[in-house]
């Protein structure tokens, strides 16, 4: 059984439906649910759900990312985790972090990638007028937001749609996508779903 490590910021919602998804027949557990910030609504909903939870405060690092990274890394081996599933972590990873766990490690990301990397995706999505949004399930790599993509969801946008309501109807998809792509990925099947 392969160990997991949820890495969030936030509420936690995609955490706790991965962590949820990892029933008695999955390949992998949730080990770990590790926040960058001691005020993530997701580290009592992980407690709740019983399991193991750890803080490292991106802020007392200031702009050392590297000693930031050393931080994660340490406490992350004492949990000896075999996938990293990030989940609305919002900290951008360096290079140094990232190909220590190339090919271990999962994001996922509220738009149709390659369309808009980083922020603000889905005010970039209804300003573009595009007809589609969606969500993208990724390797990580070190290029932000640009690693091989093993799933993608889509919804439409409608019309009079402000980004919180499109926000929204993505993260239903993020819900069903994230889930599914976790258990082929543990299981050892990189191929691309598309819902
Ligand atoms: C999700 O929509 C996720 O795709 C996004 O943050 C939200 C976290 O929600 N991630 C990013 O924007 C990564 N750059 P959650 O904490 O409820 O899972």
């Amino acid at each position: 059984t392969k160990r997991v490590a949820i890495l969030i910021s936030g509420g936690g919602s995609n955490m706790v439906t991965l962590a949820r998804s990892m029933t008695a027949d999955h390949p992998a557990r949730p080990c770990l649910v590790l926040a960058n910030d001691p005020a993530a609504g997701g580290l009592a909903r992980a407690e709740a759900m019983g399991i193991p939870t750890a803080v490292v405060d991106h802020r007392p690092f200031g702009k050392d990312r590297a000693a930031f990274e050393s931080e994660l890394t340490r406490v992350l081996k004492g949990y000896a985790p075999d996938i990293i599933c990030l989940a609305g972590f919002m900290r951008v990873l360096t290079e140094g972090f990232v190909t220590r766990w190339q090919g271990r490690m999962l994001n996922i990301h509220p738009s149709l990638l390659p369309k808009y990397r980083g922020l603000h995706t889905h005010q970039r999505a209804i300003e573009a007028g595009d007809a589609e949004a969606g969500c993208t399930v990724h390797e990580v790599t070190a290029e932000l937001d640009g690693g091989p993509i093993l799933g993608q969801a889509r919804v439409p946008v409608e019309v009079g749609d402000t980004p919180e309501r499109l926000a929204a109807r993505v993260l239903e998809q993020e819900h069903r996508l994230y889930p599914m792509v976790l258990r082929r990925f543990a299981a050892g099947d990189r191929d691309r779903v598309d819902l």
